[in-house]
């Protein structure tokens, strides 16, 4: 059964926070050394390993994470779910915090050449997001987040608009891998997108959130994304001073998340 839930706005692990610098800065560091690899790799170097329906797997994924798992791996002792991995267990001390790793977000985007992707990395207290850096290598932004704390873009604070009617108000939104296309599930989808003045689909789930944060546009919302798109994302809204609602799906790596700038209603998910 589905479960329906706010994120918590205020950090849920106070005790250690004094640490939530040092762990963003790790996780800073593996994003912005696997994002000038994948900005450095030519069109002739992207190689395609699947092609699935609607998604697809290059060598490159591959090699950003190998690049991610190595920095985290040497910087901390949690464990790591990550898109390509899956979970690799670190006999981590604190077994409630992980990283959630997305080595390349937007890989329809990077693979023809459309400036709109990035490397995604979270930190996780079991359920709930703790903090986020996400790298866009093309425009050579860093976003980083703590929940409770702040969010920043290239050390700068970033704060969430102030629109509260969705008339004004700018929606990112997407179709991930594994959607429903009915025309049933397509006319619920424009229902819920249909009172915002605009509507995007930037491809880049980790992008739109950090949008999200940095007063680009006012909200995002996607149904049945995966964890490791959103994870960094999310902590990078809260931080901002955003609201996150979210239904947990059976299967635990995948949701449903309306991100906005705390002052848009929140629709039926
Ligand atoms: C995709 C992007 C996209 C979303 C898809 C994801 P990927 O991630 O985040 O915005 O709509 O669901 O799969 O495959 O490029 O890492
Ligand atoms: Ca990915």
């Amino acid at each position: 059964m589905e479960r329906f839930e706010n994120c918590h706005p205020t950090n849920s692990i106070g005790k250690i926070a004094d640490e939530l610098t040092g762990w963003l800065g790790i996780a800073e560091a593996a994003a912005r050394d696997a994002g000038e690899f994948l900005a450095e790799s030519k069109a002739s170097d992207i190689i395609v390993t699947a092609q699935l329906e609607r998604d697809v797997k290059l060598k490159n994924d591959l090699e950003s994470e190998k690049r991610i798992i190595s920095v985290l791996q040497k910087s901390s002792r949690f464990s790591i779910l990550s898109e390509e991995s899956g979970m690799i267990e670190n006999g981590a001390k604190n077994q409630k915090l992980r990283w959630i790793v997305d080595p390349l977000d937007g890989s329809v985007n990077y693979i023809n050449s459309l400036p709109l992707s990035c490397v995604s990395i979270g930190l996780w207290n079991m359920d709930e997001p703790v903090l986020g850096a996400v790298y866009d290598f093309n425009h050579n932004e860093m976003f980083t987040g703590i929940v409770g704390r702040g969010s920043w873009v290239n050390g700068l604070p970033m704060k969430v608009t102030q629109t509260a009617d969705r008339r004004r108000a700018i929606l990112c939104t997407g179709f991930p891998v594994g959607s429903d296309f009915s025309i049933d599930a397509i006319r619920y989808f424009c229902e819920q997108i249909r009172d915002y003045k605009k509507v995007r689909l930037l491809g880049s789930a980790a992008l739109s959130l950090c949008y999200v944060a940095a007063g680009r546009v006012d909200a995002y919302f996607e149904r049945g994304i995966k964890i490791w798109d959103v994870a960094a994302g999310l902590a990078v809204v809260l931080g901002a001073g955003g609201r996150v609602t979210r239904l947990l799906s059976p299967q635990l790596d995948t949701l449903t998340v309306y991100a906005n700038n705390s002052l848009l209603p929140v629709p039926c998910l």
